[in-house]
C-alpha cells in the first residue's frame, strides 16, 4: 500500500550507496518573474539571509553530489545566472531559457533536450522554496530509489499544513494511496480542505517524467502547464508514485510574495539567534530586535544590544558588547571588544581589546590592531591602526598605516585622493598627531614626531620633529636637549 511513511531504509550508507547506483540530475525551476512579489526583479533574485533565493537552493544540491544542475531561468535569466554563478562553478551548472513562462510543465519541457532519453533520476527544486536541507532531499531520492525494491517513477515530498491555502493538494482514495495533485486554483471545496501540500519538489525516472510530460494540458483554471499533472498522469498508467511525507513545514515553505519572504527572514534569524543563546553562549537583550545571519558566529558572553544587525560571514569573538544601532558585515571582530552606538562595520577587522564607536564607521579592509580605539565620527578605510593607537574624533583616515601608540587629534584628516588617484601616508609609531592636522598624501611621519593643530603635512616628517603651520614645517627636533626653533626653509 502506498503509505506515507518517510524512511523505507535506515542507514546512511544506503543512500549513499542507492544514490551512487542511479546517476542524479538536478533541475531548478527559475523563469517566473513572481507576480505576487509585486516586483521589478524576478523572485528568485529576492534575497534571505544576503543571498538570493536561488543560491539557497542551488548551494543546497550541490551537496547531494549530482552529475549536472540544471537551471530554467527566463525572467531576467541573465541576472539569475549571474546570481548562480557567484557561488557554483561553471563545469557544474546548465542554464536552460523558458521563452515564454507557460507554467512549471513547460518549464521542465524546456530541458527535454538535454535530458529526454537519460537513463537518470530528476530532482527536481523550485527556485523559490530556499529552505530545503539536503539531508531531507537524500531521504526523498533514497525513497525513490528504493520504492518496493524497484524504485518508482516518481517520488513527491508532501508535507501537511494547517493552512495549505495556495498550495497544490495531495489528493488521495480512502486506502491512502495517491490520485493526483490539485493546484489551489481548480480544487474543488471538498478538495480544500486537505491539509496535504505537494513542496514542488519531486523526484522522477528522466524519461518516464518527459514521456508523461507531452501529454499535459493546459486547461485548467490558470491556462497553464502544470508539471503537477505529471504525478496523476503517471499513476493512470499504472507506474509507482511514491510520497515522502516530511515533518517540517517551515523546510518546505515556498516564497511568493513580500509577506512569506519576511516571515522566513524571520523564522531564520529566530532559529539562528536561539542557537547563539543555547549553544554558544550569546546574550541578545532583546532576541526579536536583532538581524543576525545564519552565517555569523558570535562567541561566548558576548553582549548584543537592540537593534543590531550582524550579517554576512562575520565573526565576533568571547566577551564583547555590540550596542544598539550598529550593523556589522563581513568582518571579524576579535574578544573583549566594545562597539559602542550607530557604528558601521563592513569587509574590516578589529582585534582583541578594541574600542569602536559610537558613530564610528570602518570599511575597505580596514584593520585596528590590539587595544585601538576609534571614537566617534571617525572613519577608516583601508587603513591598519596599530595597536594601542587612538583615533578618538571626527578623523578620516584612508589608505594609511598607522603605527603603535599613536595619537590622532580631533578633526585629522588624510587627503588621500586627488582627483584622480589614491595615495598612502604612513605615520609610524608614537607619534602625536595635533587637531585638525591635514596630511597630504603621499606622506610619511616618522616615529615620535608630533605636529601641531592646524598643520597641513605636505612633505615626509623625519622622525622625532615637531612640525607646525601650513605647509607645515619642521619646528624642532624633539630629540635634541637645546631645542632652540629650526629655521623655516
Ligand atoms: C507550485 C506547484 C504547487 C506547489 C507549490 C509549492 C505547480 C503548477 N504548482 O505552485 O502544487 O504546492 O509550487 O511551492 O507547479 N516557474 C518557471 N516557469 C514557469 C512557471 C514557474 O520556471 O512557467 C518556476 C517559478 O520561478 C518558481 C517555481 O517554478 O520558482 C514554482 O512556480 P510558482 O508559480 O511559484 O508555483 P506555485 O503557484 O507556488
Ligand atoms: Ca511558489
Amino acid at each position: 500500500m502506498e503509505q506515507s511513511i518517510s524512511n523505507e531504509q535506515s542507514t546512511e550508507e544506503k543512500i549513499e550507496q542507492k544514490i551512487e547506483q542511479r546517476t542524479l540530475d538536478v533541475l531548478v525551476l527559475a523563469a517566473g518573474l513572481g507576480t505576487r512579489m509585486r516586483s521589478d526583479q524576478a523572485k528568485v533574485l529576492h534575497e534571505l539571509d544576503g543571498r538570493a533565493l536561488i543560491n539557497h537552493v542551488c548551494r543546497t544540491a550541490t551537496a547531494l553530489a549530482p552529475r549536472k544542475i540544471y537551471v530554467v531561468i527566463g525572467h531576467q535569466g541573465e541576472d539569475v545566472k549571474t546570481a548562480v554563478l557567484e557561488e557554483l562553478d561553471n563545469e557544474h551548472v546548465e542554464f536552460v531559457w523558458q521563452k515564454e513562462q507557460l507554467g512549471t510543465g513547460d518549464a521542465v519541457n524546456a530541458a527535454r533536450q538535454f535530458l529526454e532519453t537519460e537513463d537518470s533520476t530528476l530532482l527536481i527544486l523550485s527556485g523559490d522554496v530556499p529552505m530545503i536541507r539536503a539531508e531531507t532531499l537524500a531521504a526523498l531520492v533514497q525513497q525513490h530509489h528504493n520504492h518496493r525494491g524497484k524504485g518508482a517513477a516518481c517520488t513527491l515530498l508532501t508535507v501537511k499544513l494547517e493552512d495549505p491555502t495556495g498550495y497544490g493538494r495531495i489528493v488521495r482514495d480512502e486506502g491512502g494511496v495517491f490520485q493526483k495533485i490539485v493546484e489551489q486554483k481548480d480544487a474543488n471545496p471538498d478538495e480544500k480542505t486537505i491539509k496535504e501540500i505537494n513542496a514542488g519538489i519531486y523526484c522522477f525516472d528522466t524519461k518516464k517524467l518527459f514521456a508523461a510530460l507531452s501529454s499535459v494540458k493546459n486547461n485548467n483554471a490558470q491556462g497553464e502547464y502544470y508539471l503537477t499533472d505529471v504525478p496523476g498522469l503517471l499513476r493512470d498508467s499504472v507506474e509507482n508514485v511514491s510520497l515522502y511525507q516530511h515533518t517540517d513545514a517551515r523546510e518546505v515553505s515556498g516564497i511568493n510574495n513580500r509577506v512569506e519572504l519576511a516571515d522566513l527572514e524571520r523564522t531564520l534569524c529566530r532559529r539562528t539567534v536561539s542557537r547563539m543563546m543555547l549553544d554558544y553562549g550569546v546574550t541578545f537583550i532583546d532576541p526579536k530586535n536583532v538581524y543576525i545571519s545564519e552565517r555569523a558566529n558570535i562567541g561566548r558572553d558576548t553582549i548584543i544590544y537592540p537593534n543590531v544587525s550582524v550579517e554576512g560571514e562575520t565573526e565576533i569573538g568571547d566577551g564583547c558588547t555590540i550596542r544598539s544601532g550598529t550593523r556589522i558585515t563581513n568582518s571579524r571582530i576579535g574578544r573583549g571588544v566594545k562597539i559602542l552606538d550607530n557604528c558601521v562595520i563592513t569587509d574590516s577587522e578589529i582585534s582583541d581589546n578594541c574600542a569602536v564607536g559610537p558613530f564610528a564607521h570602518l570599511r575597505g579592509k580596514a584593520k585596528m590592531e590590539e587595544s585601538a580605539k576609534v571614537g566617534n565620527f571617525v572613519e577608516l578605510k583601508k587603513t591598519v591602526l596599530g595597536r594601542g593607537s587612538k583615533a578618538s574624533h571626527l578623523t578620516y583616515l584612508g589608505d594609511a598605516t598607522i603605527g603603535e601608540r599613536t595619537n590622532i587629534g580631533a578633526g585629522t584628516i588624510t587627503c588621500n585622493y586627488d582627483g584622480k588617484n589614491k595615495h598612502s601616508t604612513i605615520i609610524e609609531d608614537n607619534v602625536k598627531i595635533g587637531s585638525d592636522t591635514m596630511l597630504v598624501a603621499p606622506v610619511r611621519v616618522g616615529s615620535g614626531s608630533v605636529t601641531g593643530a592646524g598643520s597641513v603635512v605636505t612633505k615626509d616628517v623625519p622622525p622625532d620633529s615637531l612640525v607646525a603651520g601650513v605647509p607645515a614645517q619642521v619646528k624642532k627636533n624633539l630629540r635634541e636637549k637645546d631645542n632652540t626653533e629650526a629655521k623655516s626653509v
